[in-house]
C-alpha cells in the first residue's frame, strides 16, 4: 500500500486574523504547519506528502520542510479559492503510484499516529474511505428563515474531522467533478462510495479563532512537559 498525504494549508485564516496565512500563524513558537508536517513525516504509514500552500507561500513551505528535515515532501503547490478547490489541486498532483490518499487540514495540528492508522486500516477491509467523527453534545435542529423545521436524531450524528483516508482511485474520481463541498468524504459519498466513521479525537480541534490556537498550544505544551 502506497499512501500519499495531501496537507490542505492554503486557507487565509480570516477568522484567526493574524498578519499571515493560518498555516504560518505561530503555534508554540513555530509556524502551525510545522506540527502536522513533522507528524506526517514521522508516520510509518505515509510515503509522500504534498502540501497545498497559500498562493505565494509555496517557497516558504519548502524552506520549512527542509528546516524540519521532512524529506517526504514531494511538492508544495498553490491552492485555490475554496478548500474543495485546494484539495482537488492537491489530489491531481499525487503520484500515480499512490493507492491511498490521506487528506489532512493543517488547521488541525495535533495529528497522531494512532489516528492515521485508524483511518487507513479500514481501507484493507473493503471500505472506500474512513473519517473520524465525534459525537455531538448539543441537540441539532434544521432551521429555515428562523423557524425550526426539524430536530435531528442526535444519536445518529457525528461531527467529522480530518485526517480522512480514501482509496486513491475513488478519491480521484470523486474530486474530478467536484461541486463545492466542505469535506472530501461527501464527494465520495455522493458517488456511492462506502465510508466508515471511526472514533474522532477531541485534540484534533480545528484552529479557527485565537481561543482555539491558545487551547491547542496549551495541549501541545502539556504534552511536551509530560514527556
Ligand atoms: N484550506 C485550503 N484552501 C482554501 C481554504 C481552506 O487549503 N482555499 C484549508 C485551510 O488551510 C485549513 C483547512 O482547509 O487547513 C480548513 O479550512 P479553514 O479552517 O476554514 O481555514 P481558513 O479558510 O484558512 O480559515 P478562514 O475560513 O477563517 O479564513
Ligand atoms: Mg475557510
Amino acid at each position: 500500500m502506497s499512501v500519499w498525504a495531501v496537507l490542505a494549508a492554503a486557507g487565509r485564516g480570516e477568522r484567526l486574523g493574524v498578519d499571515r496565512p493560518k498555516a504560518f500563524a505561530p503555534l508554540a513558537g513555530r509556524p502551525m504547519l510545522a506540527e502536522s508536517l513533522e507528524r506526517l513525516e514521522s508516520s510509518a504509514w505515509i510515503e509522500s506528502i504534498l502540501v497545498v500552500a497559500p498562493p505565494e507561500w509555496e517557497e516558504p513551505v519548502i524552506l520549512l520542510a527542509e528546516e524540519l528535515g521532512c524529506g517526504k515532501v514531494a511538492a508544495s503547490i498553490a491552492g485555490g479559492e475554496t478548500r474543495a478547490e485546494s484539495v482537488r489541486i492537491g489530489v491531481e498532483e499525487v503520484g500515480a503510484d499512490a493507492s491511498v490518499i490521506l487528506v489532512h487540514d493543517a488547521a488541525r495540528p495535533l495529528l497522531t499516529e494512532e489516528m492515521v492508522e485508524r483511518v487507513i486500516s479500514p481501507l484493507n477491509e473493503g471500505w472506500d474511505g474512513a473519517v473520524p467523527g465525534l459525537p455531538l453534545v448539543d441537540t441539532v435542529k434544521r432551521v429555515r428563515d428562523g423557524a425550526v423545521e426539524e430536530t435531528l436524531p442526535r444519536a445518529e450524528l457525528v461531527a467529522v474531522q480530518t485526517p480522512q483516508a480514501f482509496l486513491a482511485r475513488v478519491l480521484r474520481e470523486a474530486v474530478a467533478d467536484s461541486v463545492d463541498a466542505t469535506d472530501c468524504s461527501s464527494l465520495v459519498e455522493a458517488k456511492g462510495g462506502r465510508v466508515k466513521a471511526v472514533p474522532g479525537d477531541p485534540r484534533l480541534l480545528k484552529v479557527t479563532t485565537r481561543e482555539d490556537l491558545a487551547l491547542v498550544e496549551s495541549w501541545l505544551n502539556r504534552g511536551r512537559r509530560n514527556g
